[in-house]
């Protein structure tokens, strides 16, 4: 049975990568911290979610703790395929960074080892805790009231940090005269398919007359592949051969030579969005990861873009018990800000030169397909995608 609190230094808000991580750097430091979550622990694992991890997020989870499985399974990868125009292209990424790397470990792994160690060293995570509002924010004694097994709880705190996701609570409780937002929805989905079949050596991403497509992995034997759908196109129209006929048909022969089909374990369409909020920070309330920001999957930067997020939120957390001082807390919100919107420039970005839009005309694909040409032609273009990808200073 989770022991109920009734005081804590920080209450976290939400149980995902971000929550997680956060309480995991705030224990070790001595910080106490509680963490609410609306959903069963099995439910958080077992969302599908990407797992191209910047150096940084590795850099944040060994600090948490939790790089072990990571360490001795993530797939260190020096390159990243580009196909169009029927070849495969590949963008150095090492040699184009001095070095850097990405390293491919599924978002569930980095979950599950963040909940393993949370367990490990006591923190305290109340599942299911139902209808949770935030209170007193403007005040310096803030208060989380929500249910869990039936009963109210009541959770005194210095600070609540707002790690729910895009639909969480934390955002909602701003006042609306008090928050900016930020939103462009993408005219389409991408329809993902789950299967043990060998994966590709690298990821290879697609642009195609017939739409993008994604050829990405979760270990040597789990592949996770895409293909850009209508948004609002019906899933039971996608039987798992007419998903590999797409897939084959959008990448380059020597892509397609190497795709090994298979029935697939887990299918879906998911939305692009890219959205910011700002600021993200509201008296003692922080935001952080989806409930601050959302970005398109195509530059792989959501758990990355969490990871930063935590990081300035963390510091400043350490200054302010540890050194007693809120420079960081002040700064919070502006240095968060400043790597998020490059984040999204660059998830923009990747996600307009390799998608069909439906209005599109033959001016904006000629510009594409020069893009797309430049990119390959110049050392320049291909070092600017390279340092966005494997992630800018924090
Ligand atoms: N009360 C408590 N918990 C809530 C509430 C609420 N009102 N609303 C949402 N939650 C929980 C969700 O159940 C979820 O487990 O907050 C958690 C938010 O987790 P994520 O949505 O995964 O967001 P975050 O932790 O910031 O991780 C960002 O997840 O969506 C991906 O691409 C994104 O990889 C990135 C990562
Ligand atoms: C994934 O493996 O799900 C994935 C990888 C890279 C992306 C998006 C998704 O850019």
């Amino acid at each position: 049975m989770t022991p109920i609190k009734s005081r804590t230094q920080v209450a976290i808000i939400g149980g995902g990568p971000s929550g997680l991580l956060l309480g995991q750097l705030l224990q070790r430091q001595g910080i106490d911290n509680v963490i609410l979550e609306a959903r069963s622990g099995d439910y958080v694992l077992g969302r599908i979610r990407a797992g191209v991890l910047e150096e940084i997020t590795v850099r944040k989870l060994r600090e948490a703790g939790c790089a072990a499985r990571l360490e001795a399974e993530g797939l260190v990868h020096h390159g990243t395929g580009i196909s169009f125009g029927g070849t495969l292209h590949r963008i150095d990424i090492h040699a184009l960074t001095a070095g850097k790397v990405v390293t491919v470990y599924g978002q569930t792994e980095v979950t599950r080892d963040l909940m393993y160690a949370r367990a490990q060293s006591g923190g305290i995570t109340a599942y299911e805790a139902s209808d949770v509002a935030l209170h007193d924010l403007q005040g310096s004694a803030p208060r989380v009231t929500y249910q869990q097994g039936g009963q109210r709880h009541e959770l005194a705190c210095d600070f609540i940090a707002g790690c729910d996701g895009y639909h969480g609570v934390s955002r909602r409780s701003i006042p609306a005269q008090s928050l900016r937002t930020y939103e462009r929805v993408y005219p389409f989905g991408w329809l993902g398919v789950l299967a043990d079949v060998p994966a590709l050596p690298e990821l290879v991403y697609a642009n195609h007359e017939r739409g993008f497509a994604l050829c990405s992995m979760r270990s040597p034997t789990r592949s996770r592949y895409y293909v850009q759908c209508p948004v609002d196109e019906d899933l039971s129209a996608w039987p798992d051969s007419r998903f590999w006929d797409e897939l084959l048909q959008r990448v380059d022969p020597l892509t397609a030579s190497r795709i090994v089909t298979g029935p697939s374990i887990e299918k879906s369409i998911a939305p692009l969005r890219s959205f910011v909020a700002e600021p993200l920070r509201y008296n003692r309330l922080f935001l952080v990861g989806d409930a601050a920001h959302i970005v398109p999957p195509t530059g792989a930067k959501g758990l990355n873009l969490a990871a930063s997020d935590v990081h300035y939120l963390s510091e400043a957390l350490f200054e302010q018990y540890l050194e007693r001082s809120m420079a960081g807390i002040e700064d919070y919100s502006r240095k968060a800000l400043s790597r998020i919107w490059k984040a999204e420039r660059f998830s923009w970005w990747m996600t307009s030169l390799l998608h069909r839009f439906p209005e599109q005309d033959s001016f904006s694909l000629a510009l594409q397909r020069a893009e797309l040409d430049y990119l390959m032609s110049s050392e320049t273009a291909q070092r600017l995608l390279a340092e966005n990808y494997v992630g800018l200073p924090v």
